[in-house]
């Protein structure tokens, strides 16, 4: 008689809490934010450190968990000392335990020592700028977002975006950062590690990204309601593409051509937009909130919080508040009208 085979049926639901579960795994191990995916040299020796602690950690604790379970199998298969006396009349058993105990903390000095030597000197060689005349930009740290400056001692070369840093493939990048507020914490785990922004002090952190890709960090110091919507990208490309992008960054703004989008000029310096944010070329010179001068060339809005469409763009101008409540900028009341154009404008700010 022939048994029939029939496949196991796997409910949707059952499959899909699976590949979940998978895809969360993974992404702890490698994907666009992770200290296990190093891009860079100082992840890389940051990775190795804590792939060596990790290695050293593992064979110490498999030894002690041999040597509890030896000890208590020991135990159970023979008599015990009764007494101090009888310990002091078995001479060979106090030798072997002697030895025992020398070898144990030699071996525990001997790898405490190890790491703290791995340690510092991982510490020193991350805390060296590798490579010749790394890209300078500099970082301040808001309630929540990140403001990336291009420096350069000519003025029209000076570019401004933000919460999307933009890199070179292979070359050094030195980041100068400070707090307007309070202390947060820039952090590209495939990059760099963490470092603080705090008021009132510079702080210098650098990294290189070997390999191009868009890699997200995330502000790692708790600063207030909206910290875990403090994100950021860093987009390394390769040099060419680099260097179109910021000669497009340090461009004003490009001017309205047609009459929807002039509109939307108009509403965006006569509303409250313009007081809180600049665009080049403008007039509109605030400086509370994030530069928009080529917002449209961006991926996101509110700090990596939404991505940049048009709908998710119009949600976050009438209520911010919505999406990330305690966020400096107020609802803005626009009839539809104006809310089309000033859209319709935004959208070419490339
Ligand atoms: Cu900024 Cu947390």
């Amino acid at each position: 008689m022939m048994a029939t085979r029939s496949r196991v049926q796997v409910k949707p639901t059952v499959r899909r809490a699976f590949y979940t579960a998978a895809a969360i795994a993974l992404a702890g191990c490698s994907g666009f934010q992770s200290v296990l995916d190093p891009k860079g040299p100082r992840a890389a020796d940051v990775a190795r450190l804590h792939w060596i602690f990790t290695g050293i950690a593992t064979v110490v604790y498999l030894i002690v968990i041999g040597a509890l379970v030896y000890a208590l199998w020991r135990a159970s298969t023979r008599k015990p000392f009764i007494d101090e006396h009888q310990y002091h009349e078995n001479p060979d058993q106090a030798q072997v335990m002697k030895r025992g105990v020398i070898i144990a903390v030699s071996a525990t000095v001997i790898i405490m020592f190890t790491a703290l030597v791995l340690a510092v000197s991982t510490g020193s060689a991350i805390a060296t700028v590798r490579g010749e005349k790394p890209l300078r930009i500099d970082i301040v740290g808001h309630q929540w977002w990140w403001e990336v400056s291009y420096d350069d001692p000519i003025p029209q070369n000076q570019a401004k975006t933000a919460n999307e840093i933009h890199v070179p493939v292979g070359r050094s990048v030195l980041l100068k950062m400070r707090s307007t507020d309070v202390i947060h914490s820039f952090w590209a785990p495939n990059l760099a590690g963490k470092k603080d922004l705090i008021p009132g002090h510079e702080t210098v952190t650098w990294f290189r990204a070997d390999t191009a890709g868009i890699y997200r960090g995330q502000c790692a110091e708790f600063c207030g309601y909206q910290h875990a919507k403090m994100a950021f990208y860093i987009v390394a490309q390769p040099r060419i593409d680099f260097e179109r992008w910021l000669d497009q960054q340090r461009e004003p703004a490009p001017k309205p051509t047609d009459s929807l989008t002039q509109a939307g000029q108009r509403v965006f310096l006569s509303a409250p937009c313009a007081m809180c944010h600049s665009i080049g070329g403008t007039g509109a010179y605030g400086n509370i909130g994030p530069d928009l001068t080529h917002l449209a060339s961006r991926r996101t809005i509110a700090a990596g919080t939404l991505p940049l469409t048009t709908g998710n763009l119009a949600g976050w101008i009438l209520d911010p508040q919505s999406i990330k409540p305690g966020a400096k900028m107020p609802p803005t009341q626009l009839d539809p009208q104006s809310l089309q154009a000033l859209l319709a404008y935004l959208g070419t700010l490339k």
